[in-house]
């Protein structure tokens, strides 16, 4: 019997919390990153969409043998990139994650696709079927505050990495971990270290029976 996978997000962010307006170390974010050695990296279609530009004249070195599964939640079929995503080089192939009202896809394209709830992806399930069919035992969540919200809301991270950068972000606008939950839940620091430039990378786990 597969075990649901462990599933953790790992997250640069702001003082105040943000995901974006700020610069990230991404050097040190991704040598971070390693540390769980995911079989599965979960992303949101923001996160793939901001992407999108610099994604369509990236190298393509082709797909990466033994690399995690990228499985992109994309309730709204807004996705495009999908060729340019398997070939960039980081994963050994991709995963669309849509719900029974995505639109349509194009015809003749060819990202396999993991249907699951009905308005939404159902994240709970997608889960599941990771570990199920995908053999999946780590899926590291890399995305902004709308997803990571969601799977805090629905109590399915095991783990939430932080790095911690000494800055404010610039401009307006929600950035924060948007979810809706309406009682605060607990979670206990287990592990924390102090990096070069001000960084400071913190490791949380829900706290029993929070
Ligand atoms: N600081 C970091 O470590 C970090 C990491 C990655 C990305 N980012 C930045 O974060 C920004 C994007 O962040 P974002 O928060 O706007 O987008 P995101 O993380 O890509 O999350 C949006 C995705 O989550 C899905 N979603 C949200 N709530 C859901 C729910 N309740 N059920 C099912 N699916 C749900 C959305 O579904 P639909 O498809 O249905 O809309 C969408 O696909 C980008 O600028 C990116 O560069 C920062």
């Amino acid at each position: 019997m597969p075990k649901e996978p462990y599933v953790v997000a790992h997250v640069a962010v702001a003082l105040d919390g943000a995901t974006t307006g700020f610069a990230p170390d991404a050097a040190r974010y991704y040598e971070l990153a390693a540390t769980w050695n995911e079989d599965v990296t979960l992303t949101g279609a923001d996160t793939i969409l901001a992407q999108e530009p610099a994604l369509a004249s990236a190298p393509r070195p082709g797909s990466a043998d033994g690399g995690p599964l990228l499985a992109v939640v994309d309730g709204r079929g807004r996705v495009t990139e999908w060729e340019a995503l398997r070939e960039a080089g980081h994963w050994s192939d991709v995963l669309a994650l849509h719900a029974r009202d995505t639109p349509p896809r194009r015809a003749g394209r060819t990202v396999p696709e993991l249907v699951t709830g009905r308005e939404r992806v159902d994240l709970s399930a997608v889960l599941r079927a990771l570990g199920e069919r995908h053999g999946a035992r780590v899926v590291r969540v890399d995305s902004g505050g709308a997803l990571l919200g969601a799977l805090l809301e629905a109590s399915l991270l095991d783990e939430v990495s932080l790095l911690v950068h000494p800055c404010l972000p610039s401009g307006t606008g929600n950035r924060h971990w948007r979810g809706s939950a309406t009682t605060p839940a607990r979670f206990d620091l287990v592990g924390s270290r102090t990096l070069a430039d001000g960084l400071v990378w913190s490791r949380y786990r829900p706290a029993a029976g929070r």
